[in-house]
């Protein structure tokens, strides 16, 4: 039976080994970065340097706003600062008038065609292009029962609503020379006047049918159109 080896030598021997395979602790190295690293570093520079003085202005950065706010003379948004002083009176009324007619886009849709067999189509529509008073009356009081536009069929449960309360002369008549002159109808602008003019005429309390408008279809509200080079510019009525 021979004897064990003492323990504490193969300790001794495994500790040694181990240290032996450990690398000296890396002291703090004053040694300058390689050139390599400082070429890369100058060249990136160079690069990123040309397409910044490349992409502003010279020697400063391009600061110029792309997107400057709509000059004040134009502005005609109700808490804009000028009144939309430098359009004459129909340019206004239709700028005026496309966003007024956010009211009547979400039946008549915003390309003005409707929606068949439920909305009629404002583009094209006879009812548009034709007689102002019937027009006017239509967006006043509202309108239920048949009707034809452009040769199609149209009763939609409940009709259109009145307007009259709802919106003033001004942007009510905005919104009517917007749909008589947009999607390729022409017609006569429509002032605040010959919607007062009517209001003051028509009182009634329900919705028009097609029946009662007949005698307004081709008929035109008197009333002068403000003079300005978009006014002129806007055709008399069709039929
Ligand atoms: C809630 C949906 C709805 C809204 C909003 C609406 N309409 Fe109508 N509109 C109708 C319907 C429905 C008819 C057809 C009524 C009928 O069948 O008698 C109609 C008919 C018309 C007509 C006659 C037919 C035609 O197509 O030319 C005109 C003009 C008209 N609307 C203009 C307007 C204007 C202007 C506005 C905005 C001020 C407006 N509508 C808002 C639903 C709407």
């Amino acid at each position: 039976m021979s004897a064990p080896a003492h323990p504490d030598s193969t300790d001794l021997d495994r500790i040694h080994a181990a240290v032996k395979r450990e690398k000296a602790d890396q002291a703090p190295s004053n040694a300058p970065a390689p050139m390599w690293a400082i070429f890369l570093l100058m060249l990136v520079s160079i690069i990123a340097g040309g397409q910044l003085g490349g992409n502003t202005g010279s020697l400063s950065f391009n600061t110029s706003n792309p997107f400057p706010a709509a000059t004040p003379a134009d502005d005609v948004r109700p808490g804009g600062s000028g009144a939309g002083d430098a359009l004459d009176p129909f340019a206004l009324a239709m700028k005026k008038g496309s966003s007024g007619y956010a009211v009547c886009g979400g039946c008549h849709q915003g390309n003005g065609n409707g929606i068949p067999g439920q909305f009629p189509p404002l583009a094209g529509s006879e009812w548009v292009q034709g007689g102002t008073e019937r027009l006017i009356r239509v967006a006043q009081h509202g309108l239920v029962g048949a009707i034809t536009v452009k040769g199609q069929g149209y009763n939609t449960p409940g009709g259109m609503m009145a307007f009259g309360a709802a919106m003033s002369a001004q942007d009510l008549a905005n919104v009517l020379t917007y749909v008589r002159n947009t999607w390729g109808n022409e017609g006569t602008m429509i002032t605040k006047e010959m919607v007062e003019k009517v209001r003051s005429e028509e009182k009634r309390a329900t919705q028009w049918t097609e029946a009662d408008l007949k005698p307004f279809a081709d008929k035109n509200v008197a009333g002068d159109i403000p003079a300005g080079p978009g006014a002129t510019a806007a055709p008399a009525a069709k039929k």
